[in-house]
C-alpha cells in the first residue's frame, strides 16, 4: 500500500514537472540550419524531415531506397525547406556510414543536427533461436553505424555547437521479448549516448545529445511486423516526430513518446520489477507469436 501511495504521488509530481516543462519554442532557430536525418525514406524519419522542413532547414535525407528519398525530398521543399538533397547509403557498412558524413560535409559545409533514426537488420519478430547473423547485423545497423556517424561528424557538430538526436525505444530501457537483437542494440545506444553526453559536458563542449525513448508508433513497418502481435494501439508518427524534434531543438537530455504509457513503466522497472513485468506481459498477443 505504501509503495502504491509513493508511486501515485510520484506520478502527480511527474505530471506537474511535465506541464511545467512545456516551454514555448521559437521555430526561427532552425531556419537555415543544416540537418542530416538517417532512415528518412519512410516512417518516423520521414516525418522528422518534414518537421525540420517546415522550419526552413537545409536537409540531407538518407536511406537505401532512392525513389522514396526523392519523393520525401520533393515534399520537404514544398513544406518550406531551404534545400533538400538525398544520399543513398547502406548502414550495414561502416565505411558507407563514414562516407555519408564526408558527402554531407561536401554538400552542406557544416552540420547542426545529426538525427540518428534508421533501423534494420534485426531479423524477424519472434522467439530467439540463436540466429547470430541477426544479432551481428542488428548491432551493426542499429548501434555501430550510429557510433561511426557520430564519430565522423563530431568535429563539425562541435564547431556548430550542434545537436545529436538519437532514436531509442522502450526496448532500450526494458528487455523486449521476441526482439532480443533489436533490444540489445537499443540498450547499447543508451549506454553510449548517455556516457557521451556527460563526457562532453565535463569537457565543456557545447554539443547536446537528446535520446528519444519511443513506444509503439504507427509506421507502416511497425504495423506490418507487430500489428497483430501487440495488444496496445499505436501512437501517431506525426505527433511523435513533433515531440522528438522539439526536444532536440530545446537541447533536452531525453524525450518520451507517448509519455504516459512509457514513463510509469520505466519508473516501475526499478521499484516494483515484478509488477512492471506483469504489465508488460499483457502487451503481447502470444497466440499470434508462438
Ligand atoms: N515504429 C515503432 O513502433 C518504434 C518504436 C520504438 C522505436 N522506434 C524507433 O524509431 C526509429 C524509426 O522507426 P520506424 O518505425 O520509422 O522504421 P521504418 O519505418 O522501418 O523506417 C526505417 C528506416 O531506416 C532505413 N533503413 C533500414 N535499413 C537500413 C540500412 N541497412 N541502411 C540504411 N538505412 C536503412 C529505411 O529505409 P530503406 O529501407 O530505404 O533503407 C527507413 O527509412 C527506429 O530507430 C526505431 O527503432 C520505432
Ligand atoms: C562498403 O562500402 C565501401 C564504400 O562504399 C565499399 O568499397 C565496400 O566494398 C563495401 N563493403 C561491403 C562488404 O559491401
Ligand atoms: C550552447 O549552444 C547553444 C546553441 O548555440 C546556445 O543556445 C547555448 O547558450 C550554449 N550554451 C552554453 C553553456 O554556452
Amino acid at each position: 500500500m505504501a509503495a502504491v501511495r509513493i508511486f501515485v504521488s510520484l506520478l502527480v509530481g511527474l505530471g506537474a514537472y511535465y506541464f511545467y516543462n512545456q516551454e514555448t519554442l521559437s521555430t526561427d532557430i532552425v531556419q537555415g540550419k543544416r540537418v542530416l536525418v538517417t532512415g528518412s525514406s519512410t516512417g518516423i524519419g520521414e516525418q522528422i524531415a518534414y518537421e525540420f522542413a517546415r522550419m526552413g532547414a537545409h536537409l540531407i535525407l538518407t536511406a537505401r531506397r532512392e525513389k522514396q528519398l526523392k519523393e520525401v525530398a520533393q515534399k520537404c521543399l514544398e513544406l518550406g525547406a531551404s534545400s533538400a538533397r538525398h544520399i543513398v547509403s547502406d548502414m550495414n557498412n561502416l565505411t558507407s556510414a563514414h562516407n555519408l558524413i564526408e558527402e554531407t560535409s561536401n554538400k552542406l559545409g557544416s552540420l547542426d543536427y545529426l538525427v540518428l533514426n534508421h533501423v534494420g537488420g534485426s531479423g524477424k519478430f519472434g522467439p530467439f533461436q540463436g540466429d547470430m547473423e541477426a544479432v551481428i547485423s542488428s548491432l551493426t545497423v542499429n548501434f555501430l553505424s550510429y557510433v561511426q556517424l557520430t564519430t565522423s561528424a563530431l568535429t563539425m557538430l562541435q564547431e556548430s555547437k550542434g545537436s545529436i538526436i538519437v532514436i531509442s525505444s522502450l526496448a532500450g530501457r526494458i528487455g523486449a521479448p521476441f526482439a532480443l537483437s533489436y533490444s540489445a542494440a537499443k540498450f547499447a545506444l543508451e549506454g553510449f549516448y548517455s556516457s557521451l553526453r556527460r563526457e562532453l559536458h565535463l569537457r565543456q563542449i557545447n554539443l547536446s545529445v537528446t535520446v528519444a525513448v519511443l513506444g509503439y508508433i504507427d509506421t507502416d513497418s511497425a504495423l506490418s511486423t507487430v500489428g497483430d502481435k501487440m495488444t496496445m494501439t499505436a501512437s501517431s508518427k506525426e505527433m511523435c516526430a513533433q515531440e522528438v524534434v522539439r526536444a532536440g531543438i530545446l537541447r533536452h537530455r531525453e524525450v518520451f513518446y507517448p509519455y504516459w504509457s512509457l514513463k510509469p513503466l520505466i519508473l516501475l522497472r526499478d521499484w516494483v520489477p515484478d509488477l512492471m513485468e506483469r504489465l508488460l506481459d499483457t502487451f503481447y498477443n502470444l497466440e499470434n507469436i508462438l
